[in-house]
């Protein structure tokens, strides 16, 4: 039976998608453009454009192709847009999330895999992070996650709902297809490569954080081994497995600094910066404790080595100059 794929059409669930395709699931996908892109859904996948939110399209989709689970990435997903304009977060994330899950309830779809997101934790107690760790967001973004988080546990208590929130921690990487193409793009290594091809100015928000150098430090998980997670969580769902809050990061950090070198060394450039003051609301360190993935879904990141996910984003940057841009 077909997965209801929405976000689609955005960075990871493109990813998602193509890998779904190649374990031979059958997907549709939902996605209203806003932030996608119609070329980053793979060929032969029904698609359809509309919004989350949208109740009878919705219905309609589960009729026409009996769909047995959702994985859901459609959120708006910019922490400083959702600082300026917090009601288009909770009207897209919160509102559209809640409509959604509300609809495949009524139409006996009970499987989810839900996008939730680090943020969630705002800035943590502990490091490296467990899923106990209290959450208390630093953002609206980060709260927008998170009250779905809450909706999910309420819905499986009253209703049976049974879902996977992942919490991922920075998706970086490429397939040989499929890329990030955010606009505007808030990322650090997109902005990375886009410096190191001379195409924008990079900025490095912070250099006097308790850190060994000074800058950030994150978790970066490579999209194929973040897609893959997916698969396990819906294998888990399948199995009768219980509803779960799982991180999706490697256990590793590295800073600013680091991941500056690597993509010298990648792409051969000298990428230059230009330090600013630290972003309100930005943690020094965030880094996963990934026990629980590996537990529960038998998820291990393979591919989510800095260099290896340097190198996959600069070839597909190289194989697809403008993006998904024509
Ligand atoms: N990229 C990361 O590092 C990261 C980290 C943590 C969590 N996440 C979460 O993962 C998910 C995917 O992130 P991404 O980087 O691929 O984002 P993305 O913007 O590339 O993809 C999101 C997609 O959802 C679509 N969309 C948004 N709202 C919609 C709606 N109401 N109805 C239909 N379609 C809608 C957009 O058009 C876009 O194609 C998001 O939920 C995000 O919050 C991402």
């Amino acid at each position: 039976m077909p997965i209801l794929v929405t976000g689609g059409a955005g960075y990871i669930g493109s990813v998602t998608v193509e890998r779904l395709i190649e374990k031979g699931e059958k997907v549709v996908v939902l996605d209203d453009l806003f932030r996608g892109h119609r070329e980053a859904v793979s060929a032969g996948v029904r698609f359809y454009q509309g919004r989350v939110g949208d109740r009878a399209l919705v219905s309609r989709i589960l009729a026409e192709h009996k769909i047995e689970a959702c994985v859901h990435f459609a959120a708006l997903a910019y922490v400083g847009e959702s600082m300026a304009e917090p009601q288009k977060y909770y009207e897209n994330n919160v509102e559209q999330g809640v409509a959604l899950i509300g609809t495949l309830l009524g139409a006996g779809v009970k499987k989810f895999v839900f996008s939730s997101t680090c943020a969630t934790y705002g800035e943590p107690a502990q490091i490296p992070i467990p899923e106990t760790c209290p959450q208390w967001p630093v953002n609206p973004y980060g709260w927008s996650k998170l009250l779905v988080e809450r909706v999910l546990e309420s819905y499986d208590s009253a209703y049976g709902l049974k879902f996977i929130a992942l919490r991922y921690f920075n998706a970086a990487g490429a397939t040989e297809k499929n890329g990030e193409h955010h606009e505007p793009e808030s990322h650090l290594v997109p902005n990375v490569l886009s410096a190191a091809e001379g195409l924008a100015e990079l900025s490095l928000f912070g250099d006097k954080y308790p850190t060994p150098d000074g800058t950030a430090i994150r978790d970066y998980v490579h999209v194929v081994d973040l897609a893959d997670a997916h698969i396990l969580a819906l294998n888990h769902l399948r199995n009768g497995g219980k509803s779960e809050f799982i991180n999706l990061g490697t256990g590793h950090g590295y800073s600013v600094r680091e991941v500056i070198e690597h993509a010298r060394k990648v792409t051969g450039a000298t990428i230059p910066f230009q330090v600013k003051p630290p972003r309100p609301g930005d943690p020094p360190r965030l880094v996963a404790d990934p026990a629980k993935a590996k537990s529960v879904l038998g998820w291990k990141p393979i591919v989510s080595d800095l260099p290896s996910i340097l190198k996959s984003q600069w070839q597909w940057r190289r194989k697809h100059p403008r993006g998904y841009s024509n």
